[in-house]
């Protein structure tokens, strides 16, 4: 199997946090609730590029009302791993949010600069409702309070990569989430 291939190849990867058979049944676990939480709205999920595009895939698929969606790509970590505690809208959303019920989709909470920010913006654009939802959070990580809606995992302040979420743009296609064992030196930046 080509993913396992990559791990043989790649010494950096480390111990598997959550295999895909958990992320898979969370996933659904997660959907459930929001159908229940959403019936009789259409609600509109704005998937953050890159990192959320394998949740935001799996999420909308397993969500028994209608949805709308749209996406954002934002730039808070360069190609490393440490937060510059700046964010920048990198690719803005297609359509307009007001009176929409929107849900926005993250890969991971970690010290929530990022959603602070992304919060912030599109609450000035009038929506109807605002939600989050986040397959993983680093609670122990939080710089700023922010709140998400649903989580999928809490995880430890471990760097972690795959379905979705990289190291240098690479990872994401792997289908389960593990440890990065970064080479000495490196975990000095974080
Ligand atoms: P925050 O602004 O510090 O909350 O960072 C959020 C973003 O940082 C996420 O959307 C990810 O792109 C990235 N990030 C944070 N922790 C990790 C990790 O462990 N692996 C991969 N990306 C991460």
């Amino acid at each position: 199997m080509a993913v396992d291939w990559f791990r043989h190849l790649n010494e950096a990867l480390g111990p598997i946090l959550l295999d895909a058979e958990t992320i898979q049944n969370r996933v659904v676990e997660l959907a459930l609730q929001i159908t229940a939480d959403y019936q009789g709205r259409t609600p509109h999920l704005i998937g953050v590029l890159k990192g959320a595009t394998i949740f935001h895939a799996d999420l909308i698929r397993a969500i028994g009302v209608g949805v709308s969606v749209d996406f954002i790509a934002v730039a808070s970590y360069g190609s490393g791993i440490k937060s510059s505690g700046e964010v920048r809208i990198l690719k803005d959303l297609d359509e307009s949010v007001e009176g929409k019920d929107v849900l926005l989709v993250e890969d991971i909470l970690d010290t929530g600069l990022t959603l602070h920010y992304l919060l912030e913006n599109l609450q000035s654009r009038n929506p109807q409702s605002l939600r989050v939802v986040t397959l993983l959070s680093k609670p122990s990580r939080r710089q700023i309070d922010v709140h998400a809606d649903y989580v999928g995992f809490d995880v430890p302040d471990k760097f972690v990569v795959g379905y979705g979420l990289d190291f240098d743009q690479r990872y994401r296609n792997l289908p389960y989430i593990c440890e990065l064992i970064l080479p000495p030196g490196t975990i000095a930046d974080l």
